[in-house]
């Protein structure tokens, strides 16, 4: 049995977006071990209905504390969303969703409170943005927009292409006519795609990632020993999963942990 420290924090998204939230988070705690589940056999979850989103949900979490995890970020936009409809305090370690923190972060940031939000059209038909959003600031305009062509794309590694340029320009459009001074990137998969969508917002819209928040809030449970932390002499160690054995996922994972080192990815069922 390890000790509770040395126990790792599981992560999981559907594909490799996910490691959007992994690379800060490793980068922020490097004496923590990790464990991060790629469901790509699913994959994608944000244009499936609530319910199978929530099923998966369930089924990765049930996963990950069969591996012994002390905590699960759940790095997906769209299983937050099916998280947020259900109380899991219940649930024997503590779980982390990117929706509240990625809505208190945008709020701190906009000076107008007009906020856009892009995500997969689970998430942004479960309103679960708008709802966080308004919850936190009644006054809060939020514009939503489902960019479901975004994670393919992603996913097939395309990250500085002029397609992808074309088709993140013809999704922010009309959120640009409504002049929102910050945009959500509401899919862990959209910050692969910062440099292009930036391009199209211009430099004077705050986009916001919520990983950074997230290792805010595990550090105060850290602090507050809510979650245990690992010993300083432990060298921190990241073991990446995938319930499908992708090439792709190999390459594209490679690129957005750089200059981390991603190890061998195991192939698992759930
Ligand atoms: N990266 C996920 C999200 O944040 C989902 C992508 C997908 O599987 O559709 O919503």
């Amino acid at each position: 049995m390890l000790p509770d420290g040395l126990k790792p924090i599981g992560v999981f998204d559907s594909g490799v977006g996910g490691l959007t939230v992994l690379k800060e988070l490793v980068l922020a705690f490097p004496h923590e071990n990790f464990i991060y589940l790629g469901d790509t056999a699913r994959l994608p979850y944000g244009n499936k209905s609530a319910s199978t989103i929530f099923k998966y949900l369930m089924q990765n979490i049930d996963f990950l504390l069969r591996q012994n995890v002390k905590a699960v970020v759940v790095a997906c936009n769209s299983a937050s969303s099916a998280l947020l409809s259900i109380d899991h305090n219940d649930l024997p370690v503590p779980i982390y969703n990117v929706i509240e923190p990625g809505a208190a972060l945008a709020l701190s940031l906009s000076a107008t409170k007009r906020i856009g939000v892009i995500g997969t059209a689970s998430t942004v038909y479960q309103e679960s943005y708008l709802r966080t959003l308004r919850n936190l600031d009644p006054e809060t305009q939020v514009f939503q927009q489902a960019c479901p062509l975004l994670v393919p794309l992603i996913e097939e590694g395309w990250l500085d292409d002029p397609l992808t340029n074309l088709v993140v320009h013809r999704y922010l459009q009309p959120l640009m006519a409504h002049d929102i001074d910050t945009l959500i990137m509401g899919c862990t998969h959209y910050p692969l795609l910062k440099k292009s969508i930036q391009k199209t917002t211009g430099p004077n819209v705050h986009l916001v990632h919520a990983a950074e928040a997230i290792a805010q809030s595990i550090f105060q449970d850290m602090t507050s020993q809510r979650l245990m932390r690992s010993p300083q002499s432990n060298d921190g160690q990241v073991h990446l999963l995938t319930t499908d054995s992708h090439r792709r996922f190999t390459q594209v994972a490679s690129r957005i942990m750089a200059p981390l080192p991603i190890g061998q990815i195991e192939h698992v069922d759930i």
